[in-house]
């Protein structure tokens, strides 16, 4: 069943109109975000208001699969067409034939598969593995990604007329951070859905003063962590406990990209030396790799490396933020940073700062 798309915050309510408006359209949808923001969410509830709904909503993951399995799952393959291939499979793209074929993790497709799949997009033409046959293909192709495709344009990882093929209408779903609206709504709607699992542990909903907490938490794992923490609060039943085995509340109002740390970005519990297991590990964590082995990482420590890293981070995040809050009108930005506007233009190509695309 699909999941409802819970929410009152102005971004989310942009979302919901755009998702009418483009249901009945069959232009390619390109849906970003931090992970565990909703997009497969937004996937699904596109498809559910399309005019495709008798036909199949066709999901793969192009993170999970290496190279030939992910070819041969979108495209399927013809009897002998590669050893093991012992009889003819039909492929993703036949299965979401007249329905929707959501590519997740489009960040991750492999560059030598991202040629095929841009001619097969061009002409909505493509042939099995192993067969001189071409088929037709009738798909709504919508694609998520939690990577920055520009950047990867950029570092010539994905390739840019694919993302111009795909993007044609961009959803992108801001982080629960920035939409807090949206919160004691979720988790209202959590209480009520896991009712019915944890019929013995109906937890307790959060008093004003912990309704404050949650919103003022930074949710690096988004509506996913807030999912799990719901999940938590009903079978422990203890907020302080909850909150206690959340990582550090600070984190984001100190470094505000957290996601540099995969672990954090999940918004996952860690097993950490202890001399990191504190609300100190969410800072250390954006300049050294906590993960690595404690011997590993005193000997690789460097306070002169960490510094550099550090300020880059630091003046990277504050040009931006002047930047955003004069639209990206440069001259007015390098006046209030009291640099040159030569030096801030060297800056933003350093620290690869770019106005958001239109
Ligand atoms: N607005 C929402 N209303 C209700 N549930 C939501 C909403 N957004 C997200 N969720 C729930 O949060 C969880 C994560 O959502 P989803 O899998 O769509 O995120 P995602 O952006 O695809 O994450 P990832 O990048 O990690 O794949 C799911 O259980 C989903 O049901
Ligand atoms: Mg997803």
């Amino acid at each position: 069943m699909t999941t409802p798309l819970i929410g009152v915050s102005k971004s989310l309510l942009k979302i919901k109109e755009l998702i009418n408006h483009v249901a009945n359209t069959c232009l390619n949808v390109l849906i970003t975000g931090e992970t565990g923001v909703g997009k497969e969410v937004v996937a699904q509830n596109l498809y559910e208001e399309s005019p495709r709904t008798e036909h199949n909503f066709v999901k793969i993951n192009c993170a999970a699969l290496p190279e030939t399995l992910l070819e041969s799952e979108l495209y399927g393959y013809e009897k002998g067409a590669f050893t093991g291939a012992h009889k003819k499979r039909p492929g993703k793209f036949q299965s979401a034939h007249k329905g929707v074929l959501f590519l997740d993790e489009i960040g991750d497709m492999p560059l030598s598969l991202q040629s095929k799949m841009l001619h097969v997009l061009q002409s909505g033409e493509f042939s099995p593995l192993g067969s001189d046959q071409d088929f037709k293909t009738d798909v709504w192709v919508i694609a998520a990604t939690n990577h920055d495709l520009e950047k990867r344009i950029k570092q010539k990882q994905f390739r840019e007329d694919l993302f111009y093929r795909l993007n044609i209408i961009k959803i992108d779903i801001p982080p629960l951070r920035e939409r807090t609206e949206d919160i004691p709504l979720l988790v209202e709607y959590y209480f009520k859905l896991y009712k019915s699992e944890y019929p013995n542990n109906p937890g307790s909903k959060p008093d004003e003063d912990t309704m404050v907490r949650l919103c003022n938490y930074p949710w690096p794992g988004n509506v996913r962590q807030l999912q799990n923490c719901i999940k938590k609060q009903m079978v422990i039943n203890s907020w302080d406990k909850v909150f206690d085995e959340m990582p550090a509340e600070d984190s984001h109002a100190i470094v505000p990209d957290i996601s540099a740390h995969d672990s954090v970005k999940k918004g996952e519990t860690r097993n950490l030396h202890p001399d990191f297991a504190n609300d100190r590990i969410s800072l250390i964590s954006e300049f050294v790799d906590l993960s690595t082995s404690s011997e590993k990482l005193l000997q690789e420590i460097s306070l002169k490396k960490i510094k550099k890293k550090a300020s880059d981070r630091v003046e990277k995040e504050v040009i931006t933020f002047v930047l955003e809050k004069v639209g990206w009108n440069r001259s007015r930005a390098a006046k209030i940073l009291k640099v040159s506007y030569k030096t801030l233009l060297y800056k933003m190509s350093e620290f690869d700062i770019n106005p958001p695309s239109k």
